[in-house]
C-alpha cells in the first residue's frame, strides 16, 4: 500500500512510519520535515499536501496539537487551536482525503486516553480526542467506496514521558504504541476506537 503518514517526524509518527515502511511505501508528512510538510490547521495546506502526492491507500494522522493548561486558564485561542488543529486539522485530512484515497482505503486518526480518563488540565485536550473518537464512529456509517475511518487512542508513551523528566514505567514505548496503527490499517475496523495497550 501506498500510505501517508502526518506526523510521521513526530514521536509516535516515526515509529508507525517505520514500521509501516518494512512492508509498505511510506510518504513522510511533517510541519517542518519530511517527504512533504504541511499544516492542519489550514484546509488549503491539506489540499496541497494531496495534490503534491497523487493517491494514496491510506492515510494515518499522529499529529494534532491542543495545550496541557488549568481550566482556569484556557483562553479563547487554547480552545481555537485544540479545535481547529488537532480536532479539524484532522477530520479535514478525511473530508479532503477522500478525493484522494483509492477505493477500500482508510484513514487512522489520533485521539487519546485523556477522553475518558481525564486529569487536571486536560480540557482541551479531552473535548478534541472524545470528539474525534465520535467523529470517527459517525462517519463510518457514512463514507462510501468501502472506505474506512477509525481513532487510535494512545496512553502517555514512554519516550513522551522521559523527555518530560517523568517515571517512563508506566507508559508504553512509541514502538508498541505503533502496533495499533498498523492494526487499523491492515485490518477491517470501521468506525473503531483502538486503545493502544489493546495490541501491544
Ligand atoms: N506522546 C504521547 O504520550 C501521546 C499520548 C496520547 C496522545 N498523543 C497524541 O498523539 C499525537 C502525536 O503525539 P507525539 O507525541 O508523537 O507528537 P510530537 O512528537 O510532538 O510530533 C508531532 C508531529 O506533528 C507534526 N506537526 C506539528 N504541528 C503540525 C501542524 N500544524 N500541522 C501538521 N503537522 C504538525 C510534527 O511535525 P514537525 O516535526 O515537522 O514539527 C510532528 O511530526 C498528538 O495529537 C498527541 O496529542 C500523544
Amino acid at each position: 500500500m501506498k500510505i501517508l503518514v502526518v506526523g510521521a517526524t513526530g514521536t509516535i509518527g516515526k515509529a508507525v512510519a517505520d514500521a509501516l515502511a518494512e512492508r509498505h511505501k511510506v510518504i513522510r508528512a511533517g510541519y517542518k520535515d519530511g517527504d512533504v510538510s504541511v499544516d492542519l490547521g489550514s484546509k488549503t495546506s491539506i489540499e496541497e499536501m494531496y495534490r503534491s502526492i497523487g493517491q494514496v491507500d491510506a492515510v494515518i494522522s499522529t499529529a494534532g496539537l491542543a495545550d496541557f493548561a488549568p481550566f482556569s486558564e484556557l483562553d479563547d485561542a487554547a480552545y481555537d487551536l485544540a479545535l481547529q488543529n488537532k480536532l479539524m486539522g484532522q477530520i479535514n485530512l478525511v473530508r479532503i482525503g477522500q478525493e484522494h484515497i483509492s477505493d477500500g482505503g482508510s484513514f487512522t486518526l489520533t485521539a487519546g486516553i485523556l477522553s475518558r480518563d481525564p486529569m487536571p488540565g486536560s480540557v482541551v485536550i479531552s473535548l478534541a480526542n472524545g470528539a474525534l473518537e465520535s467523529f470517527a464512529k459517525a462517519a463510518a456509517l457514512e463514507l462510501g467506496r468501502g472506505l474506512r475511518v477509525n481513532a487510535v487512542s494512545p496512553v502517555f508513551v514512554k519516550e513522551t514521558m522521559e523527555m518530560m523528566g517523568m517515571d517512563p514505567s508506566t507508559g508504553l514505548s512509541a514502538a508498541d504504541t505503533a502496533k495499533s496503527y498498523l492494526a487499523a490499517v491492515e485490518g477491517d475496523l470501521n468506525g473503531a476506537t483502538l486503545d493502544a495497550p489493546d495490541y501491544a
